[in-house]
């Protein structure tokens, strides 16, 4: 039963209006919606309504006022039939009884710490109510909410509030909510509670006073501080970076503490896991508020890509998604420091991202069948997504993109959109044909580009030959070349960027080359010197590069390279290579010394006190484990990887010993802790010191870090060091652990901290550690930031752990799966989708999670959620 995007049908009928009155009660809320519906004129004629539900019952039916004979319709758990309904426009009113408290899945109306909340996207909002909930069906919704004044003395819902008061007679009170803006039930939401809030003025550019609330857990109102700065920033920068202003008198926020993900945008009404708003000095590290502050953005953002206009159905889910996750990243550039945004969006692009595209999870940007759609929030939809805008934005330049955006905004405001809609603006707006580029929508997996480069010295010419490959994915055996925008520039022997003059007589526009062949070769003319190609800046295309640069031409990149992303990602590389080999090497039984010229570009890196701290942070910092992992592809080793990632951190740290310290020292900081990007810099740097200082095992190197841990007034500072101690220094760990557990026990949010490191120590104690954890009184198979932060850090950055050899930690995260999966599905099949690159494994550890998810697939009843990432791994 897949859903496929070719059998897509507009609704057969629409709903203008919708009417909810909902009695909140802990375990029998009363939901009564009164709904105008019409043929749809586009839709099939005569048609039944067909109403979708999820594990509802039926109160009470009228249709026009009048209750409608038994066998005039039929009403299971998961629709709602009538069967010959008249072929006008007419009202339901549907009466259906819903328990919030034993709502475990999150999904439609549920509590979380006694508040009730709601999630409706995907498809929650048919746990509330009897609804066409597919995203084009879009309506106008009035809402009344009453509750018991006591219990819930804060009503919520989406749009401007229009009354409110007591229930005479009674202990209740009510609120109406409207929302004059159409929108599809996904959007829907309601809060009712008793929350605490901050309140700020916004004044929109046209001069519209707006209300701005974040609600929270009582006595947590002074936490809410940061995310309502990085709110006010977000409504400013729409407006001067895309023209978009806010459309209501209120917008209001509200953190809960139980949310299967990061936050949702629904209209006028955002709801965040309290993970992405609340913050403190004492409580949430540089990390957290720099997440904070692109979330705030983020759902912010959706208020016109995805909500004014909202896609046609959950195929189009980048439509909003990958577009809105640009727009973000775009405003913590121009808030922070644009290149250091820009490295560590392409780590996360290439660490979750890459390895979706390489293993059997893969599937296209916008896909083109689901089973579950929930299993579709993924990097690709959203990173690879975001990436796809912004080469759009690389090959239309500035101008082309804001006039195709303004174009999309002004053609489709009010629309369920599709992705051809969204480029139909873009090539209309530059006069450019967009149907090659669109394969990037359609064809999954990460495109290979292999480049050299040939330099005649007697021609002062230099050529590039560049091929394109894209290896088969499930579904897809054959693959078609892509459009490829290769930002680049030829470095000369002096540092400085050569002019880039194509013997053609064009000039390579931009410093971009359009790649759209399979073979491809470009010359340069006036090539007085050989350059070093500085290829893929900016990391222009989302694509592994294969450029055959020399270790040395490198070196010279990480020195020279006016394009900061390629700094960095020079040393990056040479790093990389040499993880490569040295773990085939430490497999072969003789390890392999670490690389002079990567000590030599780190040093020079870390002298240089021209660059920003947090660049030079991010340089110190190695590829993770998994990414070599990637890098190697099939056959891996954990272990191995493990022991030459450890193998070059000592090695570093012992090389890079005075400069380290040096620059330990020069950037501590004086005074209260402060948020800022530059702050947040001098932090990072210094505690990636401190962790190259560690690894080396040396008593000062430990000393240090126990010294940072104890003086820390900050939780950066004091989270960072006890990484360190956790990871490096086992002796002085555990006293170090509970201590900082006996501070913040009490804050699940720091708990939340604790428990992922302890998950990702890489030795083999840690399976039991977590095992313990789980029955530590402080976690919960309830709330999904506990299960992520024990069990997913375990099994998506533990690779050492995780892949045991001896099969425990597969094992481990398998019954994890089975176990959450009766509770909480969503959490489920996104833990399980750990395994996505069980396929690459050396044959012992492949065997062993074949095992474990042949064990998860042979459990009956399980939900549909995991169900599908089961079967999609083994396939
Ligand atoms: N639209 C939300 C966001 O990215 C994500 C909500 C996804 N929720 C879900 N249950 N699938 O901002
Ligand atoms: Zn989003």
């Amino acid at each position: 039963q897949p859903v496929r995007l070719s059998d897509y049908r507009p609704p057969d009928w629409l709903v203008d209006t919708v009417h909810l009155d909902v009695r909140l009660h802990p375990t029998a809320t009363r939901i009564l919606a009164r709904l105008a519906l019409r043929p749809n004129p586009e839709g099939r004629e005569g048609s039944p309504i067909v109403l979708d539900g999820d594990e509802l019952s039926l109160k009470s039916l009228t249709l026009d006022g009048t209750p409608l004979a038994g066998n005039a319709y039929v009403a299971t758990a998961s629709a709602l039939t009538v069967l010959a309904p008249p072929q006008r426009a007419l009202t339901l009113e549907i009466e259906t009884v819903v328990d919030p408290s034993a709502n475990t899945k999150l999904m439609g109306l549920y509590r979380s710490s006694g508040a009730y909340c709601t999630q409706c996207e995907a498809e929650g909002f048919r746990r509330i109510t009897y609804f066409p909930d597919r995203p084009d069906v879009l309506a106008v919704y009035t809402v009344r909410i009453e509750a018991e004044r006591e219990e819930a003395p804060v009503l919520l819902a989406n749009g401007n509030p229009v009354e409110s008061g007591p229930v005479e007679g009674t202990s209740r009170h009510y609120a109406v909510w409207h929302d004059p803006w159409p929108k599809p039930s996904y959007l829907f939401a309601l809060v009712g509670g008793r929350l605490e809030r901050i309140v700020e003025e916004f004044v929109t550019a046209s001069g519209r006073k707006v209300e701005l609330g974040i609600y929270v857990e009582p006595g947590k109102a002074g936490r809410a501080g940061y995310a309502m700065d990085a709110l006010r920033r977000s409504l400013r920068w729409d407006e001067e970076a895309f023209g978009r202003e806010y459309d209501l008198d209120v917008f209001n926020i509200v953190a809960v503490a139980d949310f299967n993900m990061g936050a949702m945008e629904n209209k006028g009404l955002n709801v965040f896991n309290d993970k992405y708003v609340l913050a403190s000095p004492e409580t949430a590290t540089d990390a957290d508020y720099a997440n904070i502050e692109a979330i705030i953005a983020h759902e912010y953002f959706h208020n016109w890509t995805g909500n004014r206009i909202t896609c046609r159905d959950w195929f189009q889910l980048c439509l909003k998604e990958g577009l809105t996750v640009f727009r973000d990243q775009e405003f913590s550039s121009d808030q922070r420091s644009r290149a250091v945004k820009r490295i560590a969006d392409v780590r996360l692009l290439k660490s979750h991202q890459f390895p979706e595209d390489a293993g059997p999870l893969a599937h296209p940007v916008r896909p083109d069948t689901y089973r579950e759609i929930n299993n579709f929030y993924t990097a690709t939809v959203y990173e690879k997504g975001a990436e796809v805008v912004r080469m759009l934005k690389t090959l239309l330049g500035e101008d082309g993109f804001r006039s195709g955006m303004d174009l999309y905004f002004e053609r489709h405001d009010g629309d369920a959109a599709t992705v051809e809609d969204f480029l139909a603006c873009f090539a209309a707006a530059a006069g450019t044909d967009l149907s090659q580029f669109a394969l990037w929508y359609a064809q999954s997996g990460t495109p290979q580009l292999t480049v050299s480069g040939h330099w005649d010295a007697s021609a002062r010419s230099f050529r590039l030959d560049v091929e394109q490959t894209l290896a088969p994915t499930p579904g897809q055996d054959e693959k078609r070349p892509m459009v490829i925008p290769l930002a680049l520039g030829l470095v000369g022997p002096d540092g400085r960027d050569m002019p880039l003059l194509l013997d053609d007589g064009t000039n390579a526009g931009r410093g971009v080359l359009t790649i759209t062949q399979p073979r491809q070769s470009f010359v340069f003319r006036d090539v007085e010197h050989r350059p070093v190609p500085s290829l893929n800046r900016g990391f222009s295309a989302p694509v592994k590069l294969v450029s055959g640069l020399t270790t040395e031409d490198l070196v010279f990149l990480a020195r020279h390279d006016a394009d900061p992303f390629n700094r960095f990602d020079a040393g990056q590389s040479i790093a990389l290579a040499h993880l490569v080999e040295a773990t085939a090497a430490h497999r072969a039984g003789h390890p392999l010394p670490a690389p002079d010229a990567l000590v030599a570009a780190l040093g020079a890196t870390l002298g240089d006190a021209s660059l920003d701290p947090a660049f030079v942070a991010q340089a110190l910092s190695l590829p993770s484990e998994s990414d070599v992992a990637r890098e190697i592809g099939g056959d891996v080793d954990p272990d191995a990887i493990h022991a030459a990632r450890l193998a070059l951190r000592r090695a570093l740290g012992e090389a890079l010993a005075p400069a380290l310290e040096e620059a330990y020292a020069r950037h501590a900081l004086a005074g209260p802790y402060s948020p800022d990007a530059a702050s947040a810099g001098r932090r990072a740097l210094r505690n990636a010191g401190l962790d190259l200082l560690a690894a080396t095992g040396s008593a000062e190197g430990v000393a240090r870090a126990l010294a940072h841990f104890e003086r820390a007034d900050n939780m950066t500072d004091r989270f960072h060091a006890l990484s360190v101690l956790a990871h490096n220094a086992p002796l002085a760990r555990e006293a170090a652990l509970s201590a900082f557990y006996e501070r913040f026990r009490d804050d699940p949010l720091v708990v939340d901290k604790w428990l992922a490191l302890q998950a990702q120590i890489a030795e083999p104690g840690t399976l039991e550690r977590v095992r313990a954890l789980a029955a530590h009184p402080t976690f919960s198979w309830g709330n999904p930031n506990r299960v992520r932060s024990l069990i997913g850090s375990f099994a998506s950055i533990n690779q050492t752990q995780f892949h045991r050899a001896d099969g425990a930690g597969h094992d481990f995260v398998a019954e994890a799966v089975l176990e959450l999966d009766g509770r909480n599905p969503q959490v489920a099949a996104r833990l399980l989708a750990a395994f996505k690159s069980w396929r690459a494994l050396e044959p012992v550890r492949r065997s062993s999670a074949e095992r474990a998810l042949r064990r998860v697939a042979a459990r009956e009843g399980l939900s549909p959620d995991v169900a599908d990432i089961v079967s999609r791994s083994l396939d």
